[in-house]
């Protein structure tokens, strides 16, 4: 989603706005903007498209400045052009805004009345009109953002330029992410600390509701009631390295890659090697009190969720009600006097998931969640925090956050049996084997590369292509098709293979190929049946499965990718392999844009 940065600098900005930009390209945007304050005048540059539309736009049009701020867009309100590019401004005031003002209309509506002029059909410039008022009327700047605020509905993170001051920015938050940075004799405000990584590691992670104006000095921070407050300096541990491609093509592809590893180091932190035992995070609550869990999530982080079901109800007995974020808030949902929900996101902040985060929390339930950034709003908010350890994922498609979330909910899974009851020593110490397997079993799954490069030019003509599993494998197939259709834009669906011949078995011709997700096992047989139901109908099969199952059902598939063969616990995380890499190998030959798929964000930050 939108990308913000504000340099109040020693030297020019403008160079430096945009390389912070470029830093956040990989959440996703249309259009971009700079504006710098110079001389009692704010300079402004916008473009639609990509950074290098804003990096001709300043070649020809330099901004000169040391102070300034940038934002890239992602289009709510109002379609991706120039004129819909923050940064908003009028005479006296320029903005970026991340988010959404709920109430825009009815501010528009008044403002309108009182004669102010709108250039955009943005949310976010009601907020440039209502401070420029309030400064036009004599207010300081402080006092004009201080007026402001509290008229705004909605979430928002806002850096704030002004014309005549070319010494300070003022930013604040509300439901989206700020932080401010530190730097020397130069102070930075930024969606996260990647955004600033190059220019400090010394960052402050604003609160909801606080709101901070930035001085070469450093930061004044106040909370919601206008109080002056203290904030923690941290050290961010973002380091410019780690948005950077190494030797990949792509972001995705460095990412996938990367998981053997990361999976380990994952596993590291609720593993004890020696002892053999699952070990979380200590909390101050009864895990074994438990009578049902509630897990919300969005797109790939809820069919991890879809897998924990497997796992909660298998392995700890343990009853589990699963939903995407977005239905269940709104479906009034019954949520058991003292009960756990477990909430799971990469980000830490889709408005989406926040929100349902929020609705427990209030409604008495104890909160944990699995999120890959410790600094994450969700992080902070949960009384869990049970921490994946992937480090930045920069691909919009998520794929490293995945697995090690399932690294996650696998050791949860094996920690709630314990606690329950439902699983002893020796059962408890032979699960810790298996997950200890995973990233050399990821590692052997890697070793396809090559092969399924090979064959990604017979589904890259594909207008439709279905993906199959069943049990613990239903969700990678779930996953297997949104991995398809995010980056190569080809329409794909996951179904449970027993449900094939409940409806989707009609789309089946010969130019629709299915991709059936079947380690050998005891359901083996039955998702041949389906397969062979597929084939009857002249439908091609891409079969992923182990030696064992491609022996018995490969022949006359269309294609077979063989997997290692693991335990049935394991091979959840081992068979996203094969479908992040086809995913990324068709649309590499498709030639579409890996990393940064069109219309898609990499943190949702609006509901
Ligand atoms: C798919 C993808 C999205 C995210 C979803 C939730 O590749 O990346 O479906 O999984 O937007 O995001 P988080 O996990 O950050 O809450």
């Amino acid at each position: 989603m939108c990308g913000i940065i504000g340099i109040v600098g020693k030297e020019q900005v403008a160079d430096r706005l945009v390389d912070g930009l470029r830093r956040m390209e990989y959440r996703g945007y249309d259009s971009a903007g700079v504006c710098t304050v110079e001389g009692g005048q704010l300079i402004r540059r916008r473009a639609e498209g990509k950074l290098g539309n804003l990096v001709i736009e300043l070649a020809r049009n330099p901004a000169q400045g040391l102070i300034g701020i940038a934002h890239t867009r992602w289009a709510t309100h109002g379609a991706p052009t120039t004129s819909n590019a923050h940064p908003h401004a009028t005479e006296q005031v320029a903005l970026v805004h991340n988010g959404i003002i709920e109430n825009f209309k009815p501010l528009r509506e008044a403002l309108t009345a009182r004669g102010r002029k709108f250039e955009s059909e943005t949310d976010t410039e009601v907020v440039a009109h209502l401070v420029s008022e309030q400064v036009e009327a004599g207010l300081s700047p402080q006092d004009a953002v201080k007026a402001v605020l509290p008229q705004l509905r909605g979430a928002f993170a806002l850096a704030i330029a002004f014309r005549a001051h070319d010494d300070m920015l003022i930013g604040a938050r509300l439901g989206s992410p700020l932080v401010v940075g530190y730097g020397e004799g130069e102070t930075y405000l930024g969606s996260d600390a990647l955004a600033l990584a190059p220019l400090t590691q010394r960052i402050t992670y604003l609160e909801e509701g606080d709101w901070v104006v930035i001085t070469r000095e450093g930061a004044q921070i106040f909370d919601t009631d206008n109080n002056e407050v203290t904030r923690p300096i941290v050290a961010s541990g973002a380091t410019a390295a780690a948005i950077e491609k190494g030797n990949y093509r792509h972001f995705m592809q460095k990412e996938i890659f990367e998981q053997p590893v990361v999976v380990a180091q994952t596993l590291r932190s609720y593993l004890r090697r020696v002892e053999q035992t699952v070990a979380l995070p200590q909390i101050d609550f009864d895990l074994a009190s438990i009578n049902r869990v509630t897990i919300v999530a969005c797109g790939t982080s809820f069919y991890a969720a879809m897998v924990a079901k497997y796992w909660f109800e298998q392995f700890a007995r343990l009853p589990v009600d699963i939903d995407v974020a977005s239905e269940f808030r709104y479906r009034d949902p019954v949520l058991e006097e003292g009960g756990l929900s477990l909430f799971i996101s990469q980000s830490g902040e889709t408005a989406d998931t926040l929100a349902a985060l929020r609705h427990c929390k209030a409604a008495g339930q104890t909160i944990a969640v699995v999120v890959n950034v410790p600094t994450s709003t969700m992080a902070r908010e949960a009384d869990l925090l049970l921490p994946t350890h992937a480090g930045p994922e920069i691909g919009v498609a998520s794929t490293k956050a995945f697995t090690c979330q399932l690294a996650v909910l696998a050791a949860l899974a094996a920690h709630l049996a314990v606690k329950r009851g439902r699983m002893n020593r020796a059962e408890e110490a032979a699960i810790v084997e298996h997950l200890v397997e995973v990233p050399a079993a990821l590692n052997a799954a890697l070793a396809h590369d090559e092969e399924i490069a090979a064959m990604a030019h017979l589904i890259a003509p594909a207008r439709d292509v279905l993906y199959l599993g069943r049990g613990a494998d239903y969700p990678l197939a779930l996953e297997g098709a949104l991995k398809l259709k995010e980056i190569s834009y080809i329409h794909a669906e996951g179904y449970a293979s027993g449900e094939m011949k409940h409806g989707p078995i009609a789309l089946i011709d010969e130019l629709v190929p299915v991709i059936v997700l079947a380690p050998s096992g005891p359901l083996f047989e039955k998702t041949v049946s389906n397969m062979q139901e597929v084939r009857a109908r002249g439908g091609k099969v891409v079969l992923i499965s182990d030696a064992e199952g491609i022996a018995e059902a490969g022949e006359g598939c269309l294609a077979t990718i063989e997997m290692p063969k693991v335990h049935p616990l394991i091979a959840p995380l081992v068979y996203a392999v094969p479908v992040q890499l086809l995913a990324y190998h068709v649309a590499v030959a498709k030639g579409t844009d890996v990393d940064q798929p069109r219309n898609l964000a990499k943190s949702v930050t609006v509901e």
